[in-house]
This record gives structure tokens, sequence and C-alpha cells, in this order.
């Protein structure tokens, strides 16, 4: 079975992590120092703070944009339950906007009548590696002056115009096995705000400068150097992962029929975190792929406002239809650089058999 995940681990993490736990420093240390550092140069921003993982980074941002009892954050109904979580641990309310469905990201054309004079943020979502519609949501931020903090945990490099995800307001990474590169368990915010990083720095550690001296409540939010050791050695291959998943990428919409391939914005570099297609009768399709060898993830299946934990939040009656018909619909095949071209060639016979058996999607290009 070709997985639809695999992290990709060589003699550089392994070296890392064995000097790491012969050096005494297990806990944040110089390694966290340098991947931050590091990641901030890669980015394009002056300041990146490392956290236990993609989650608490967005909590950790979100509490430094002022977010608290009383607020509201919008962000979109297609995404990842942490997206939404992180505003309900702060007190807030996650209020929702619904999703484009050719880049599966935040329709910036719903965004203003959304706005209340409680919102205090708004959290589009780079959804699968495209960052979403960054320049248009960040002008009417500003002009509502609420906070943009832009949940990049899946596009790691993604770009528009040659600007990277995580440079617009605040940017906030997950570093969770399965993207575009790991520590294990990790997060990172990236910010130009000086004043910002260093707020998030103190709220990270207990809100302590001095040893035991805490000036403000905090929390442990740290990554280990143990992790840091591993996501230096990934972030040194990004670029090369990225490469190979864009050129996977590349084959599978040229050579796919009968199911709607992603659609790039102007401009954007899409760094296929997934490739995700929309197919009929979805869970026989996946099934029928896994028949042939290649597994499959549905990314998700359902919108995040319907989810146990916010449904007494009471959006019973709210309706995203884009969000709700994508969960029924979409489909991501293996895109990660550990493929093989025999592999690529393997999902993209499956793909075409499955299409041509349970009918062609009426979006899709279906001519051969
Ligand atoms: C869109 C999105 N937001 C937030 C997260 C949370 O990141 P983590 O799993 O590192 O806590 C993830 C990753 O799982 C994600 O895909």
């Amino acid at each position: 079975m070709i997985p639809i995940a695999r992290p990709l681990m060589g003699p550089e993490e392994q070296a890392g992590v064995a000097e790491t736990l012969m050096s005494g420093s297990l806990a944040q240390g110089p390694r966290v120092r340098e991947l931050e550092e590091r990641f901030a140069a890669f980015i394009g921003v002056p300041h990146a703070v490392a956290t236990s993982s993609g989650t608490t980074a967005l909590h950790l941002a979100l509490l430094a944009a002022g977010v608290g009892p009383g607020s509201e954050v919008i962000t979109v109904p297609f995404t990842f339950i942490a997206s939404a979580t992180s505003i309900l641990y702060t007190g807030a309310r996650p209020t929702f906007v619904d999703v484009n469905a050719p880049d599966f990201c935040m329709d910036p054309g719903l965004l203003e009548a959304a706005i209340t004079p409680r919102t205090k943020a708004v959290m589009p979502v780079s959804l699968y590696g495209q960052p979403a519609d960054m320049p248009a949501i960040s002008e009417i931020a500003e002009r509502h002056g609420i906070a943009v903090i832009e949940d990049a945990a899946q596009s790691h490099g993604a770009a528009i115009d040659g600007r990277r995800s995580g440079t617009w307001g605040q940017g906030v990474f997950s570093f969770y096995p399965t993207k575009n590169m790991t520590t294990g368990e990790g997060g990172m915010i990236t910010t130009a705000d000086s004043d910002l990083a260093d707020w998030a720095r103190l709220r990270r550690e207990h809100g302590m400068k001095v040893r035991y001296h805490h000036d403000v409540l905090g929390y442990n939010f740290r990554m280990t150097d143990v992790h840091a050791a591993i996501g230096l050695a990934q972030l040194a291959k990004l670029p090369a992962f990225n490469a190979r998943r864009t050129e996977i990428a590349a084959r599978y919409s040229d050579a796919l029929r009968g199911v709607v391939v992603p659609s790039l914005r102007p401009g954007v570099t899409h760094v296929f975190h997934q490739y995700t297609l929309r197919v009929l009768k979805r869970d026989a399709f996946a099934e029928r792929l896994r028949e042939r060898g290649v597994g499959t993830g549905v990314y998700y299946p359902i919108p995040v406002h319907r989810q146990k934990p916010l449904l007494d939040l009471g959006y019973g009656d709210e309706s995203f239809p884009v969000s709700e018909q994508l969960t029924e619909e979409v489909l991501s095949i293996p895109v990660h650089p550990g493929l093989s071209d025999a592999d690529v060639d393997t999902v993209i016979e499956a793909v075409n058999a499955t299409a041509a058996e349970l009918g062609a999607h009426p979006e899709s290009r279906v001519a051969a």
C-alpha cells in the first residue's frame, strides 16, 4: 500500500538527536534558538517563537493579539479542529465565513460582513499548502483594526508573488510528523513585531525571565531541543521536499481525468502539503483506491462548526454550503516526497481507472 503520508528521516536527523541526547540540553535550549533563527530567515521575518505544537502556537498567537473572553475571531469551517479550539481556549468565540471551492481557502468577499464590534482577529487557513488570499484579507483586517493570524500549519514555504506564508500579521506553523517538515511534535509563530515576539516568549515559559520570578501568568508551551534537532535537519531538506511535492503534483494535474484537480490562484507557490481531489461517491472511491494499493485521506469529513465540542455554541442553523459540499467530496492522494516515480504511475492509473468506473465529477476535465 502506498501510504498517504510518511515522514522522511535520515542520518542527519539521527545524528542531530543523538548529539542532543548526549549534550545535556534536553528541554528548550540552544537548538530551539537556532531553529527559530533559521526558520525566521527561511520564512522572511525577523522573529520566530517555537512552541510544543501548532495548537499551542495558535493559542499563544491569539493571546498575543489580545483575544480573550468577549472577543470573536473569524475563521473557516473547512479546516482542522485546532483552528477553532485554539480560539475557544482563550475564552473567545469562533465565528465562521465560508471558503472558495477552487482554492479551499477563506472567501475574502465574505469577510467584511462577518466583522462585528467584538471581532478581534481573523484567522485564515492556508489549507493543503496553498496560501489563503492574504493580501485581500490583510487589507480588510487593517481597515477594521483587527489582527491577522494566518494558520499556516500546512504551508511551510508557500508564497504569493514570492512573499511567503507566515509574513502577514502572525503566522502559525505546525511540525506534526505528516507536515512538509516535522520536529515530531512542534509549532512556530512568525512575526515582524518584536514586542509581540517577546510577549509570546515570556508566556511560553511560565511568564518568567529570571528563574522562578514569574511576572505574568504563563504556560509551558516550550519545544524541546531534541525536537528542534530533528527540525534543523528537516528545515535544511524542506526546499528539496517541497520541490519533489510540486513535481509529483504537476504530474498528477497533467494526467488525472474525471476528478477535480487542485487549482492554483495566479502568483501562488503551492507546496502541496496535500494533493486533494474532488470526486463523486467519495467513500467508494477511497475504497477502490485502497483495493488498488493506494492510501488516501479525507481532510476533513465534518465542518468544524458541526463538530461536537462546538455544538453548544449554537451554529446549528448556520450554513456554509461550500464547506459542507467539500466535506463530502474531498479525497487526498499521496504526494509526499518519499514516493517513487513508479508509485506516482500507480496512483495515476488507480485514480483514472476508479473515476472511469464510478463516473466523472461534473466539474472535472474528462478528455484524455
Ligand atoms: C490547519 C491546521 N491547524 C492547526 C493544526 C495543529 O497543529 P498541531 O497538530 O501541531 O497541534 C494543524 C495540524 O495538525 C493543521 O493542519
